[in-house]
């Protein structure tokens, strides 16, 4: 490289080595005993995520909101639900995460609205109305049923038909709703949809936040044609780039550098993801893909569960790490709201086990997907391994996809008891049960009565008995994680090669750079495997940078949930 060359060269955005912390707040901690974490249990928790080592806080919606989707159902862009605390008290949170160097990047809900929106009842007050066309509406379609019924056959992600009535609008036409009947979709062709967007989000920059995570968002552009059609076109019309575009030069143009912006997007592909993501097009930082949390979901729903072959999930994730190599970025994770507990579903929760290797299969999960490229996001709770919930009635589970779901089946004859183990695998209330600060009463959560039930497991499983075991702390080794993300341009930068691809229980790769090699080899069983490739080449020689056991094992072997990072 020549040295014009190197001062051309762009230097790597400060996300490329940061880490996301991601905050459900209803869950996160309880600061005036009515059950439902709030901004003042954040604030009084500020120590943990800076201790941490975080560097961002993606804090799900605290908007105003009447809670039918925990708070993914918004009325009020711009107020704070009293659930959760004031717009005075959120400004604080603010200036003491920012006072601790921590950015926070807001969610960001525009695919839809809460049905008592201002916007969504002057809508639907009646066709004449000046914001009709802020949402969607067809007529019905008849299909020889004597009457009209909905414009097609789209299904809402919570069961039941994509459409419904407003009864106040006099009307017999349809809203769409991809969503709860209660979260009406926004028409995004109509730019004054999009221009009051880009407002509310603007406001909330100058406000002082540091991004936005942004909700379902490839689903903001339909295929109009599709409307009245039957093929899925709910998501990904053609002018999802030319909408992401205008949002950018809208909001985040003359800022950008500072902030962080990562899009949501169920079904989006690698090639998608180069587009939304290559840097000189000006959309966004990075996406939430779904390909590796789809790969245990059988054919019939994503509650038909399917045992995840290892060979699978390493395929999926190297095929985005390549794809993306030399254009755009990945976000990295394992769980958030909607996903089961990872280490339930990755690991050995030690339900079965008495807990003997939670510990070692926890830190495994964190260090694979720390150590691949992209920026790490890490759910509530990880940090110290929580699992499943371990729900074993219908009426223990609070979310509304879960509780449709579960009656729609019901209602189709199936057996309960079918229908509750499904949940145990694959209700997104897994991920929800308040965070465990302690082993006191009610987890240390509230002093209250929690709005969902606590694991009972927090006896064991909680920040405060995890922090005293030393070397042996989850947090701890989270901690060390995110500290080498910091200091190593290899593990920020580095480029990725997967090893090993048709070994069934050996996770390896290798991360290469003008400093070095990396190699990152872990065991995903309960099993010692043997692992030759510890030995071979420059690994020999190399030095161990991470692992979570201590003392030797043979050179080539992996002992249970064993995992070691060594480099060359
Ligand atoms: C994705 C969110 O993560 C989920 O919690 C929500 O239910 C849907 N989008 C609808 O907003």
């Amino acid at each position: 490289m020549s040295a014009n060359e190197e001062v051309l060269a762009p230097v790597p955005a400060w996300w490329t080595d940061a880490v996301v912390y991601q905050i459900y707040p209803r869950s996160f901690a309880d600061s005036n005993a009515d059950g439902i974490g709030d901004l003042g249990g954040i604030r009084a928790r500020l120590d943990h995520l800076e201790q941490l080592g975080v560097d961002v806080v993606w804090l799900s919606p605290i908007y105003t909101s009447p809670q039918a989707d925990n708070g993914y159902d918004i009325s009020d862009y711009q107020g704070i639900d009293p659930l959760f605390g004031t717009l005075e008290e959120f400004d604080l949170l603010l200036a003491e995460m920012h006072g601790r160097g921590i950015k926070l990047v807001m969610d960001l809900v525009v695919n839809h609205t809460s049905d008592e929106h201002a916007w969504f009842v002057e809508a639907s007050s009646g066709k004449d109305s000046p914001k009709r066309d802020w949402y969607v509406w067809r007529d019905g379609i008849d299909r020889g049923e004597g009457q009209p019924t909905e414009p097609n056959l789209w299904r809402s992600a919570f069961s039941g038909p994509a459409w419904s009535h407003a009864p106040a609008d006099g009307t017999d036409e349809y809203y769409l709703h991809l969503f709860a009947a209660k979260q009406p979709d926004l028409n995004w062709e109509n730019p004054e949809v999009r221009h009051a967007v880009y407002d509310m989000m603007n406001w909330w920059l100058d406000r002082g936040v540091d991004g936005f995570r942004m909700d379902v968002i490839n689903h903001i552009a339909k295929i109009q044609d599709d409307l009245t059609g039957d093929s899925p076109g709910f998501r990904m019309g053609p002018q999802i780039h030319d909408y992401l575009h205008e949002m950018n030069l809208s909001v985040f143009a003359g800022r950008d550098a500072e902030l962080i912006t990562v899009g949501e997007m169920p079904g989006v592909t690698v090639d998608d993801a180069r587009l939304f993501t290559g840097v000189d097009r000006l959309e966004l930082d990075m996406v939430f893909q779904f390909e590796h949390v789809g790969l245990d979901h059988g054919p019939a729903s994503k509650f038909d569960n399917v045992p995840l072959d290892l060979r699978d999930l390493k395929r999926s994730l190297s095929r985005w790490q390549t794809g993306l190599a030399d254009q755009g970025w990945n976000s990295l994770y394992l769980g958030n709201h909607d996903q089961p507990r990872s280490l339930s579903r990755f690991g050995d929760d030690g339900e079965a086990t008495d807990g003997r290797l939670r510990y070692e299969s926890a830190t495994l999960l964190a260090t694979i997907l720390h150590l691949h490229r992209g920026t790490p996001y890490v759910y509530q709770g990880d940090e110290i391994g929580m699992t499943n919930a371990g729900f074993t009635r219908i009426d223990q589970y609070q979310d509304i996809e879960t509780l449709n779901w579960f009656a729609e089946e019901r209602a189709l004859g199936r057996d309960e008891a079918e229908l509750l183990e499904a949940l145990r695998f694959r209700s997104r209330d897994n991920a929800r049960t308040p965070v465990q600060w302690s082993a006191g009463s009610q987890a240390g959560f509230t002093e209250g009565t929690p709005w969902l039930e606590v694991n009972p497991n927090h006896d064991v499983i909680n920040v405060e008995s995890d922090r005293a075991l030393g070397s042996r702390s989850i947090f701890e080794f989270y901690r060390r994680l995110i500290a080498l993300r910091h200091e190593s341009p290899l593990v920020a930068l580095g480029e990725f090669a997967l090893l090993e691809p048709d070994d069934p229980t050996l996770y390896a790769f290798t991360r290469s750079g003008d400093s070095g090699r990396l190699l990152v080899a872990g065991n995903f069983s309960g099993s010692d495997i043997e692992a030759p490739i510890l030995v071979e080449g420059p690994w020999s020689a190399g030095s161990r940078l991470l692992g979570n056991y201590e003392g030797d094992a043979p050179a080539a072997v992996l002992r249970p949930w064993e995992v070691r990072v060594i480099l060359a």
